[in-house]
């Protein structure tokens, strides 16, 4: 399948680089064609990697994952464009966090607190079907949840019931997940934003990004 990423980071790069493990066609976008990150994943990553701007990493895949700083993801999907984004699924895995005065960051208040981005985007982007998900762990084991043992959970927010239908089978199939929860439409966003703020603090006590949570009812 084609898959486009939208952003260079961490997070693009363990996405992108464990879809082509899988056998995809990924696309990796940034804010210029001549991105030196993405230059060299490709390099690394064989004939079905390429690169390109936001944009054409967005018209060229069936799905869509949103992997961008979070004070800027609503810049850079601009960039991408509503036309390149209408009717696909758009996984969100990005958190609205601001790191400019330093660690721990805290959530931008106009995007993590009384509302999200998760929300603020599906809001911007009414045609696409957007699903927040993965920004809840470190980015290794997004992709590869048996990297921490047992059982550990991962959240689902969306308001489309195919696209979340579709996206859990993502997460089970590709990436091995299998304790999925769905927390309901768009606006659950909010509550796994400030998850992955707590993951910060988690980050800190244990000395290292390999946590996550699991829900107890
Ligand atoms: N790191 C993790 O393990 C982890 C875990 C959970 C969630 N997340 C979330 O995942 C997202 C990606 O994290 P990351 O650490 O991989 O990368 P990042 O450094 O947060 O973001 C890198 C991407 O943001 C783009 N960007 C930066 N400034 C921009 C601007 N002014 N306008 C438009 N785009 C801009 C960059 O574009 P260029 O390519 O052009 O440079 C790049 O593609 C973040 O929202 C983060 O909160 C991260």
């Amino acid at each position: 399948m084609k898959i486009g990423i939208l952003g260079t980071g961490m997070v693009g790069v363990a996405i992108s680089s464990k879809l082509i493990q899988l056998g995809h066609e990924v696309k990796m976008g940034s804010r210029t064609a001549v991105n030196e990150k993405a230059t060299e994943w490709v390099k690394q990553n064989g004939p079905k990697a390429s690169h390109g701007t936001f944009k054409d990493a967005a018209d060229f895949g069936e799905i869509v994952f949103n992997c961008t700083a979070g004070a800027v993801s609503l810049e850079a999907l601009k960039m991408a464009g509503a036309e390149s984004l209408n009717g696909k699924i758009l996984i969100d895995v990005s958190n609205p966090m601001d790191f400019s005065k330093g660690l721990p960051p805290t959530l931008i208040p106009s995007l993590g607190i009384t509302t999200s981005l998760g929300e603020e985007i599906q809001k911007a982007y009414p045609e696409a079907k957007v699903v927040k998900t993965l920004n809840t762990m470190y980015c290794d084991t997004m992709v590869n949840a048996s990297l921490l043992p047992g059982d550990h959970d991962v959240f689902v927010c969306g308001n489309d019931t195919e696209a979340k239908a579709r996206v859990k089978e993502i997460l089970t199939d590709w990436f091995g997940w299998k304790s999925i929860v769905d927390l309901g439409d768009i606006t659950t966003s909010k509550a796994t934003e400030m998850v992955a703020l707590a993951g910060m603090y988690f980050f800190g006590l244990k000395g290292s990004p390999m946590y996550n949570l699991k829900l107890v009812m």
